[in-house]
């Protein structure tokens, strides 16, 4: 069922409101040079595409924000201030970067900060010695690979059939987030295209939510209207109980994607590609038909920035699989979800998606 209760974007949260103006969401695309104080080179760029580059170069150096962000004990975090020497190196690769992709590749993102970077501060400038048995792909011989509608169409008949997944209108699900070796209570509740994911432990409450029309998150330094972009049209796609039936609507272009290993397990993979930002790949247990992960691929300004979503011990509620195990990656690191209570088809009040009146930040 998805990342559906895609709880990265909760620890995310506390994150984006750190650098995040306190704004209602405007529906004409805003440029960071207007939103942000100190940009240079990503002047003439959509706001919401920001925060994602900055996830990618994180990513590619395998490094926190505050290695070229100046930090503060208290209050928000001065983003804008220049004074460590990395920012400003960083500067001058991104417009090498941009240099060689101009020059070379169409303006194409082909060489990425992750090129070069691959996890580290400093590229290794030595070849690597091959690793015995890596990186060779599975090749599959003889057999005819099946057709993207058939994966389909045997993942919704292991969720529990197209009836049952119409007839999904609500789900409630409770129990605990696992993440920087914290512990958090944790409840997704979810209603037709709604959605709101509340965490919270001995640092306070954060979460995310979306109400049918209006995008928001709880932080540490408060409440916050997610802006038009990436960020929320993901939200709307995990909030949507739906989801899994609209796949191939959503990704026109589906293609079967071979084999890989996940674990143990030899999985089918499907790519799911549009021309617009986020792309995804599936990937199937052979047997039981079931997703075992998602892999979303969302384009930045700067190259494809990968979050990756396992699913694992799947129960069946009120007709339907339901994963009771989430694990979710991205460049930042790991969270683990697990449930010990989920409904299906119950109640809920309209008012558990409204973006929260109060804010309840608690101060270390
Ligand atoms: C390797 C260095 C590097 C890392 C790591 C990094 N940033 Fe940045 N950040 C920059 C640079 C360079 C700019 C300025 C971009 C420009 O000039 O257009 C910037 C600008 C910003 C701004 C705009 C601030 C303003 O008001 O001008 C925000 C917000 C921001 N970064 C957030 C983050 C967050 C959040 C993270 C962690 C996920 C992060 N950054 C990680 C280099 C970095
Ligand atoms: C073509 C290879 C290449 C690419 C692509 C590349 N870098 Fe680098 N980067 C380097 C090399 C080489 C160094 C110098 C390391 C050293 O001094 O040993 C470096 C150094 C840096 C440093 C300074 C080291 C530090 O952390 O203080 C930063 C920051 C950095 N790169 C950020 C980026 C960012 C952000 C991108 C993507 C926009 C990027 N690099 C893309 C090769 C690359």
């Amino acid at each position: 069922m998805k990342s559906r209760t895609g709880a990265s974007t909760v620890l995310v949260a506390t994150l984006l409101t750190l650098g995040a103006k306190k704004e209602e969401p405007k529906a004409e695309p805003e440029l960071a040079e207007h939103v942000f104080k100190n940009i240079q080179v990503f002047k003439g760029t959509d706001a919401s595409e920001l925060i994602p580059a900055m996830n990618f170069i994180a990513g590619s150096l395998g490094v926190q924000c505050e290695h070229c962000h100046v930090t503060t004990e208290k209050g928000p975090w001065p983003l804008e201030k220049d004074d460590k020497p990395a920012k400003q190196a960083a500067r001058k690769m991104i417009l090498m970067v941009r240099e060689i992709n101009d020059k070379n590749f169409d303006g194409t993102n082909k060489v990425t900060c992750a090129s070069c970077h691959n996890g580290h501060q400093e590229p290794r400038p030595i070849p690597p010695f091959p690793t015995p048995g890596e990186g060779s792909e599975k090749k599959e011989t003889g057999t005819t690979p099946p057709s993207p509608a058939q994966l389909l169409d045997a993942y919704e008949t292991a969720l529990g059939g197209r009836a049952a997944l119409v007839g999904l209108k609500s789900r409630v699900l409770k129990g605990k987030l696992e993440a920087d070796g914290k512990t958090f209570g944790l409840e997704v509740v979810q209603a037709s295209d709604r959605i709101s994911i509340r965490a919270s432990g001995p640092e306070g409450e954060f979460g995310v939510g979306y109400d049918g029309s209006e995008g928001w998150r709880l932080g540490t330094g408060g409440v916050f209207s997610m802006r038009e972009g990436i960020e929320l049209s993901k939200l709307r796609r995990d909030a949507d109980l739906n989801g899994d039936l609209k796949i191939s609507e959503t990704f026109p272009e589906m293609k079967y994607g071979g084999r890989a290993m996940i674990g143990s397990t030899n999985a089918i993979v499907l790519r799911l590609d549009t021309k617009k930002k986020i792309k995804e790949r599936l990937f199937f247990d052979p047997e039981s038909h079931l997703l075992l992960r998602r892999l979303v691929l969302t384009e930045t300004l700067l190259g494809p920035l990968p979050e990756q979503t396992d699913f694992s011990d799947y129960r069946t509620v009120g007709g339907l699989k339901i994963p009771f195990r989430v694990e979710e990656r991205d460049v930042r690191g790991t969270e683990v979800q697990t449930f010990d209570d989920v409904k299906t088809n119950v109640a809920v009040d309209a008012k558990t998606f409204a973006k929260p009146e109060v804010a309840t930040p608690k101060p270390k």
